[in-house]
């Protein structure tokens, strides 16, 4: 694989791969080779070929598929700080059309269109290989941490967070089945089980919103611990993302060099984070002139004025009750508020953890569900876990799109999963 050729220094490599570029003059030949592990040039002269290969080689188009044979070289002159000198060439196949994306820039809904194969260019891959580091820290850390990995539903028989946003179908003769938004109520009853557990993957959101910040599928990892209180509950969710800012950093340099991140902006994210409450957080955004009312939601420019401010995450503590879900446990010193935390994410990109100490008193859950307007028959399995052996629980959802979005830097986080799905898009 070329990342490995660092180590094959004066030896014969074979790989296989496709010309993502190529450049000829006269009888010297630069194609762009790219393997899925990296990129590198393979330098052919036609005198040290066969005349068979030569005029195949001249034949390639961009994207063609190849297999190539060469001696590796140290070139101090070439990204990858290496060249191979082609010996062989064979071409897999030449494709008939020329590759749609060019090197001209392209309007975001034609690369869109174009998904399966804008997948290919360079960002996309850097983007889509941290993205695989946050997935393998995310699971690293759990395991270190004693948490069991528990895989929730996706059908499910209602609502996790707002009503207004789920996705419904008919179920068969058992009426509506909805998509689920999270996998949290269902993780609360497996840490009943296993004390501390994890969840990781699509969760779905009829969101009519669209922002940079929105998808209508994305990937959730739900973490959820018994005996854990708010203050820790933040804690976890503290390490947690030193942990994965760290592993990005030990393994992906030569992706955010790609994507021209500013690694000393992440190299900043360090414990311990900013707090604030809620209170707080609205007092500090009427200075910087916004009109959020007080017991407001923070709007998306809320989070970026705010997350502007400091060079770590930020933990908004205490959110009114009304703006955030009845599973939240309510503040013993102002029940108008709930023991809940968002984590917004530095340099504007806001949030990307939603979580909250959940309540564990029967009365008081069911007071909050009627509160909402919830009924309680769909929920009595959830209400169970308050009737044998309740215990104090907290638990936490990050966005991995939002994340990987904030660590790759990029803009609008539907170039973050492989297929986006948003309220205008649902192709390829
Ligand atoms: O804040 P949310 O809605 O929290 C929950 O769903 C809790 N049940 C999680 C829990 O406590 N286990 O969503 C969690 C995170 C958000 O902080 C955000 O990062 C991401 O999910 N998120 C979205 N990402 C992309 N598109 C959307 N429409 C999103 N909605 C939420
Ligand atoms: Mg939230």
């Amino acid at each position: 694989m070329i990342d490995q050729i660092g180590s094959k220094v004066g030896q014969e490599v074979e790989l296989k791969g496709w010309a993502y570029n190529f450049r000829s003059s006269g009888k010297i030949f630069f194609l762009q080779l790219r393997d899925g592990s990296g990129r590198v040039q393979v330098v052919y002269s036609q005198g040290e070929m066969s005349a068979q290969a030569w005029e195949e080689l001249n034949k390639v188009k961009i994207e063609s598929s190849v297999s190539i044979r060469g001696m590796v070289k140290a070139e101090a002159r070439s990204a990858s700080g290496f060249e191979i000198q082609g010996t062989l060439f064979t071409a897999i196949q030449i494709p008939d059309e020329d590759f749609p994306i060019g090197k001209k820039e392209h309007g975001p809904d034609f690369l869109l269109d174009e998904r399966h194969l804008w997948l290919r260019s360079e960002k996309q891959w850097a983007i889509q290989r941290v993205r695989n580091t946050i997935i393998n820290a995310t699971f690293e850390y759990f395991n270190q941490n004693g948490y069991v990995k528990f895989d929730t539903p996706i059908l499910t028989p209602t609502s996790c967070e707002g009503t207004t946003e789920l996705f419904e179908m008919e179920y068969f003769d058992l009426g509506k089945a909805y998509l689920s938004q999270s996998g949290q109520l269902y993780l609360e009853a497996g840490i009943m089980s296993f004390g501390r557990a994890f969840d990781f993957g699509p969760v779905f959101r009829a969101e009519k919103s669209k922002t940079r910040r929105h998808l209508t599928e994305f990937w959730m990892m739900d973490a959820e611990a018994a005996f854990v209180e708010h203050e820790e509950n933040m804690q976890i969710q503290e390490e947690l993302i030193c942990h994965v800012v760290k592993k990005v950093l030990e393994f992906n340099r030569k992706e955010l060099a790609i994507l021209e991140r500013d690694v000393s902006a992440l190299q900043k994210v360090q414990a311990p984070f900013v707090h604030m409450t809620h209170v707080e957080a609205v007092k500090k955004l009427h200075e910087l002139g916004s009109d959020i009312g007080e017991r407001d939601d923070l709007g998306a420019d809320d989070e970026t004025k705010l997350t502007m401010l400091y060079d770590r995450p930020i933990f908004v503590e205490k959110y009114p009750v009304e703006v955030k879900a009845f599973y939240m446990k309510l503040d013993p010193a102002d029940p108008s508020r709930v023991l809940g935390a968002d984590l917004l994410a530095p340099e504007g990109y806001g949030e990307i953890i939603g979580g909250s100490q959940r309540e564990d008193n029967y009365d008081k859950l069911v007071e909050r569900m009627n509160a909402q307007g919830l009924a309680l028959e769909p929920f009595r399995w959830y209400l169970d876990l308050r009737k044998y052996g309740s215990v104090p629980h907290s638990g936490f959802g990050y966005g991995l799109e939002r994340i990987t979005g904030w660590l790759c830097g990029v803009h609008h986080i539907r170039e973050t999963i492989p297929f986006p799905r948003t309220i205008n898009r649902l192709n390829p």
